[in-house]
């Protein structure tokens, strides 16, 4: 059964009714630029097949109903008066999105909603910011309104730092809500300026589960923003993306160690991004792939974002790709997924590598998706 049909019957068996309204929002892989957005920097992800749907009929005045089928969990609550959920999970998601359309003024209706995905969660392919541009979508039809792709992403970016509490950039959510079929997208996360980079058509984007869960690391996650935000500071600079590695030099001295390492990540990885864009459009894989293999060797040296399933992972890809592409470890760190671009005739020979090779912590054989870039989110 496709998704879509999984969640019309899952909304007809809880509320006994087709549904009027629907939407859509991709997960997304980034290629290249990890954990520079909250720094005000560059980052180029590209939407993935695998998506969140929402199907949702509004009625003004009665509370909201949400059944998450793929937990077969409901949550009911008054639209105007939410707050967060005790039992936290999913729901805090759902109520954050509706305590942000309440705060930017929407009159949320409240009627009856069912939520179905299949982004993996924890995997690094976020599932939850797919969720929060799903549902910002569907909830805002049901209001009537129609709002800008950014407006929605920056919407669900505020939701995802509300109720459930992750001090998260605006990567994830931009990515699911402003992605074209065909493209990776560069992001300038400061200055929101947009740009699709075409992906050439005999360049395939593979992505690999080590099969290690992100574990409970939203607390490493903002550790790492405090410790860039002190490097900041350190080089009186606003955020990273003004620092360059001279300025850095001049102030190693005054550095802790630790600090002086998630700077050097970060610096490093703006100018990475940057780069690969260029080298991708123009149909470079041997840069593209340098690139890709030295942002991977930064997030596990400066960074420490890594860990040895996926560091093993992505040195197998390279080794199998050769020199034309790279492979990475992507999304927030601490396990998930790797990512790899190669040539599209490449592609059955380096999954047999990695078969014959790769075993998730479990001792199974990892998953493995070949993705074409799938079009942002929007009402079906
Ligand atoms: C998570 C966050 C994003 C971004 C990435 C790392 O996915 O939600 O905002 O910081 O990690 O690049």
């Amino acid at each position: 059964m496709t998704l879509a049909a999984r969640l019309r019957a899952g909304f007809a068996e809880a509320f006994g009714a087709a549904p009027a309204i629907e939407s859509r929002a991709p997960g997304r892989v980034n290629l290249i630029g990890e954990h520079t957005d909250y720094n005000d920097g560059f980052a180029m992800p590209m939407a993935i097949g695998a998506e969140t749907r929402v199907a949702f009929t509004p009625q003004a005045g009665a509370p909201l109903r949400v059944a998450a089928l793929d937990f077969g969990e409901q949550d009911a609550f008054v639209p105007a008066e939410v707050v967060p959920s005790a039992a936290g999970g999913w729901r805090n998601y759902v109520r954050g999105v509706v305590d942000e359309l309440n705060r930017a003024g929407v009159a949320v209706p409240g009627g009856t909603l069912a939520i179905a995905g299949s982004v993996a969660r924890g995997t690094g392919l976020s599932s939850s910011a797919s969720l929060e541009v799903a549902l910002a979508h569907a909830l805002l039809a049901g209001a009537g309104l129609q709002w800008r792709e950014l407006d929605i992403a920056l919407l669900a970016q505020r939701a995802e730092c509300g109720f459930p509490g992750v001090r998260c950039g605006n990567l994830d959510q931009i990515a699911s809500a402003a992605t074209k079929a065909g493209h990776a997208l560069l992001i300038d996360c400061r200055s929101l300026e947009l740009r699709p980079i075409p992906l050439p058509a005999d360049i395939a984007v593979m992505i690999v589960q080590s099969g290690v869960e992100r574990g409970l690391v939203d607390g490493e996650y903002n550790t790492r923003r405090i410790e860039c935000e002190r490097a900041a500071a350190a080089m009186g600079v606003a955020a990273l993306r003004d620092a360059d590695e001279a300025r850095l030099a001049a102030v190693q001295a005054t550095l802790d160690a630790t600090t002086w390492h998630r700077a050097r990540h970060v610096i490093g990885e703006n100018r990475r991004t940057l780069a690969a864009a260029e080298a991708l459009a123009a149909d470079d894989l041997i840069t593209t792939g340098r690139l890709m293999r030295e942002s991977h060797m930064s997030q596990a040296q400066d960074f420490g974002i890594t860990v040895p399933h996926t560091d093993r992972l992505a040195a197998l890809l390279n080794h199998a790709i050769g020199e034309e592409g790279g492979a990475r470890q992507t999304g927030g760190g601490f396990g998930g997924a790797v990512v790899a671009v190669l040539r599209a005739d490449r592609v059955e020979a380096v999954r047999a590598m990695v078969l014959a090779d790769y075993r998730t912590p479990g001792g199974a054989l990892p998953s493995i998706e070949v993705e074409t870039p799938a079009a942002g989110a929007g009402l079906v």
